[in-house]
């Protein structure tokens, strides 16, 4: 998704906005660009492809500019090329912008434009906003000109935009896409997530959504898009910049992948009462009263968010007894779901700014629903309109394949599952303390997981050429099936599928022979004998057997090629460890079959648009 940066300083900005951007990385791009203003005019230079392209083009040039932006372009609106990357500028060159989101009417008002004599440089949907406010500066000051722009503006965005005109000014302005204000000592910034701050700040202000920013070196001013000033003081950022760098690792994958332990343990330590053995949600007391007159719940997320969310209908039923239907987030938009002020929607989201996790929350909304959101990043979209929301303490994730972000909302879920269970009164409190007993083990379980990394490797050195694969799993294992396959699709680019292990001889089944290897998760559960007897059924027509399998269970020896064990645990909390294999062997997949790991071809890490 597309990345913003921008800077005004007392110290030439293209190093701080080259920093920036490649901070910004993580959210997938396939161009790059910069405008600073020198001497009374632009220099500016973009590029398709990565920003060290962009680098090199820099080179040589003496560009000591005090204020600038910087733009990582994600395609919407036109393939990647030099002239639909951002920077975007007026005709008469005066005003230089960067976005990122979508102009819905960007077609309409590209007709006027073009009738009022604009010429157009690019495909894109966001030079019609240079020109826009090209027109609106004719009778304004730059920053009226900007809100007048914006006003007749649809769709979700972030901009920055400046004047060469006055190179003490940069703009900021949020609509539906994040954009974050950094402050620095006779300096002050932009950017669309925090990462890219914090060499240079750790004090932000979170912008809301229609606000607008004025940045010059020594003064913030945020308003609303009428203008009117908003008191806004600055957070501090409470972790460092090393949690977003790989820390001798070779990718953030593997890092994060690593950090689970941690993850797990941090999650769980700021909803569990240790001493009591109970789950604490203080967050929820807002809602309590709602809470406890739910009758239904709807979970609703996209991808491995939505996989965490499956696993989570499992267990809410099983201690609630309420209800759970779990909707990924672009068809329970689109859906006409049922909906009153008895029902929880539940959205899981990693970044809190998946476009179409926040429109099913604003659906819900709209219908009276009482919404919660479990969320990673403090302040994000999501958390602003969810009427509570609950956080996942996994730290930035920066690969574009989630692993910590699904075990941390795996561990929220499971813990909400338990207070509501308690607070329902359909669990017992010893049930609920033998629970987070068993829970507090997890992260050492976790560790031990780990430990079959170098096993991992080897499978997946033994089976990197099969160009398909089948995940199967049954009950709480049933999600990580499909989230097993949709992590070799996404970084080994082989074609993989999760299946419900009862559902391969209505089908699937007919897909296997001697080179087709099934990754099966028979971990000690309610239908252990059932997955064994689904792993026969393959070993019968001659499949390759990947088994995740429980320490000590050697029911499933004679029938697998590779067998990767994880400890003991109930098989409500097993997710959490038998996602971690999979995970591995993607990883190690990607890295036999040379793929890129950390921004997997045509994916970005926060999806803000449809
Ligand atoms: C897969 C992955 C995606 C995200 C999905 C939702 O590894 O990361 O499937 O889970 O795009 O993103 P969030 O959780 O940010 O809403």
């Amino acid at each position: 998704m597309c990345g913003i940066v921008g800077a005004i300083s007392q110290r030439p900005v293209r190093p701080i906005l080259l920093e920036a951007l490649r901070r910004l990385e993580y959210r997938g791009y396939d161009s790059s660009g910069l405008v600073t203003i020198q001497n009374g005019s632009f220099q500016w230079d973009k590029r398709p492809g990565k920003i060290r392209v962009l680098e090199d083009h820099l080179k040589g040039k003496n560009w000591n500019g005090h204020i600038g932006l910087g733009h990582t372009r994600w395609a919407t609106h036109g393939p990647p090329t030099r002239d639909n990357a951002h920077p975007h500028f007026s005709c008469d060159e005066k005003i230089a912008l960067v976005h990122n989101g979508i102009i819905e009417n960007y077609e309409s008002l590209k007709e006027n434009l073009i009738r009022r004599g604009h010429q157009f440089r690019s495909e894109t949907d966001t030079e019609i906003i240079a020109h826009l406010i090209e027109e609106h500066a004719k009778k304004n000051k730059p920053f009226v000109a900007v809100q007048k722009a914006i006003k007749e503006l649809e769709g979700s965005f972030a901009l920055g935009v400046m004047f060469r005109d006055h190179p003490d000014l940069l703009i900021g302005a949020r609509l539906n896409s994040p954009l974050v204000v950094g402050i620095g000592r006779n300096e002050n910034f932009i950017a669309s997530d925090v990462p890219a701050l914090l060499p240079f700040t750790k004090k932000v202000i979170y912008l809301n959504e229609n606000e607008m920013v004025q940045l010059q070196r020594d003064r913030v001013t945020v308003s609303d898009l009428n203008g009117r000033v908003k008191r806004r003081p600055p957070t501090t950022i409470t972790w460092d910049i090393t949690s977003a760098e790989k820390e001798g690792y070779p990718h953030f994958m593997l890092k994060e992948i690593f950090e689970q332990p941690r993850a797990v343990k941090t999650t769980t330590g700021y909803y569990v009462n240790r001493k009591k053995s109970c789950t604490e949600f203080a967050a929820l007391k807002p809602v309590l009263k709602k809470l406890n007159k739910i009758n239904r719940v709807i979970i609703t997320a996209c991808g491995t968010a939505w996989h965490a969310g499956l696993v989570g209908k499992y267990a809410l039923e099983e201690l609630t007894r309420l209800p759970v239907d779990v909707a990924i987030a672009s068809e329970f938009r689109y859906g006409n779901p049922v909906l009153n002020k008895n029902t929880l929607v539940l959205a899981i989201s990693q970044s809190g700014e998946t476009a179409d996790t926040l429109a099913a929350v604003r659906q819900a909304n709209e219908h009276g629903a009482l919404t919660l959101a479990i969320c990673n990043v403090v302040g994000s979209s999501i958390t602003r309109e969810a009427k509570a929301t609950i956080y996942t303490y996994a730290g930035p994730e920066i690969s574009v394949a989630s692993t910590k972000a699904y075990t941390s909302q795996l561990t929220l879920i499971l813990l909400l599952a338990i207070y509501l269970g308690r607070a329902r009164k359909t669990i017992t409190k010893q049930s609920e303390t033998k629970m987070i007993r068993e829970f507090l083990t997890l992260p050492k379980k976790i560790e031990a997981v780990l430990k079959t990394d170098q096993l991992i490797d080897k499978c997946a050195a033994q089976y990197r050429d099969a160009p398909n694969f089948m995940y199967i799993g049954r009950r709480y294992n049933f999600p990580n099936a499909y989230e097993g396959a949709l992590k070799l699709k996404e970084i080994s680019y082989t074609h993989a599928e999760g299946y419900g292990a009862g559902e391969m001889k209505h089908g699937p089944l007919a897909l296997v022979d001697n080179t087709f290897p099934t990754v099966a998760i028979a971990v000690q559960s309610s239908v252990h004998e059932k997955m064994v007897s689904n792993i026969q059924e393959i070993k019968a027509r001659s499949g390759i057997i990947i088994a995740i399998t429980t320490e000590g269970d050697k029911a499933i020896d004679h029938l697998a090629d590779c067998i990767i064990t994880v400890p003991e645990t109930s098989e409500m909390f097993s997710p959490i460890l038998t996602v971690i294999p999979l995970q591995l062997l993607a990883y190690h997949m990607a890295v036999k079959k040379g793929c890129p790991i950390d921004q997997p071809r045509n994916l970005a890490k926060s999806v803000t648009v449809e």
